[in-house]
């Protein structure tokens, strides 16, 4: 497996994938709350907002696959692989419905000559949702969806970087309120349970993050791109949803900022990394 050469989130590809129409009925949810109901319209509104938002960044090719009512989780691409350097690990997601999602996956990867490694190991469940790297190291978050054979086969695969495992608590996955938000630069949401899996992380690393702490933990899944034309590039929650973070997110210097809502995905735990997976063709 080779590391990544290039500087820290510089993508020249974005996976993204079309909403399933069995979304509303169907996507899993935590929150089982039926006044919560998938605005299916809006959805749609927002995720191709979101798809313009990246199709916007130069030299960033948006390859995107149909939905697929049989699977209607289809949208949350991140979950289903891995991908660093020239590595795509297909992950082996915790629920089962959730397993065939990750068949167009490979199928793309393998056009994009990705080396493929798949998670055949039956006791093993991992979802890309909590495996936060870096660009130093991994995080895998021990969540109701990935456990530790999960994590283990993700550092046998990625040997040249260490992997550490922390409790995930009080949401889906690690990535629900704690990102990258640039390098060296952790985002981290505000509830006791981002700050005790965040004081995991920091105690668990030999290298130093400074970190980006925001009010509301939803704010804390953000989309960090490195660009070569325009630097740091964060697609990240509005205003109109989380006014004091969009704050936090304004001070950030010599940042493109791109306010992307995510209101109707949020009701069934997605977040705005669950909605691609970014590579680096090439690396
Ligand atoms: N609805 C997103 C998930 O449960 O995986």
């Amino acid at each position: 497996m080779a590391g990544s050469a290039a500087p820290y989130a510089r993508y020249n590809v974005a996976i993204v994938r079309d909403l399933a129409d069995s979304l509303a009925d169907q996507a899993l949810r935590m929150n089982k709350d039926q006044e919560q109901r998938v605005d299916m319209e809006k959805a749609r509104q927002e995720h191709k907002i979101y798809i313009d938002s990246l199709r916007s960044i130069q030299g960033l090719e948006v390859v995107e696959l149909p939905g697929d009512s049989s699977l209607p989780d289809c949208v949350f691409v991140e979950d289903t692989a891995v991908v660093c350097g020239d590595t795509a690990l297909l992950s082996r997601p915790g629920a089962t419905s959730r397993r065939a999602e990750v068949n167009s996956v490979k199928q793309t990867l393998e056009r994009l000559k990705f080396n493929i490694v798949e998670m055949k190991d039956e006791t093993a469940t991992l979802d890309g949702g909590d495996v936060l790297f870096t660009g130093k190291e991994f995080f895998v978050g021990l969540s109701s969806r990935t456990n530790q054979r999960g994590a283990q086969i993700l550092a046998d695969v990625f040997k040249d970087y260490a992997v550490s495992t922390v409790n995930v608590t009080g949401t889906l996955h690690l990535k629900t309120f704690c990102t990258m938000a640039g390098p060296d630069l952790i985002a981290i949401g505000s509830s006791v349970d981002a700050e005790k899996t965040l004081e995991q992380m920091l105690s668990l690393s030999d290298h130093s993050y400074s970190t980006l702490v925001l009010p509301d933990d939803e704010a804390a899944n953000c989309v960090y791109l490195n660009s070569p034309e325009k630097g740091h590039i964060l697609l990240h929650r509005t205003a109109k949803e989380f006014p004091e973070s969009a704050k936090i997110f304004k001070s950030l210097v010599n940042y493109t900022l791109i306010p992307v809502s995510n209101t109707e995905l949020a009701k069934v735990d997605g977040s705005l990394t669950c909605c691609s997976i970014l590579l680096n063709k090439g690396a």
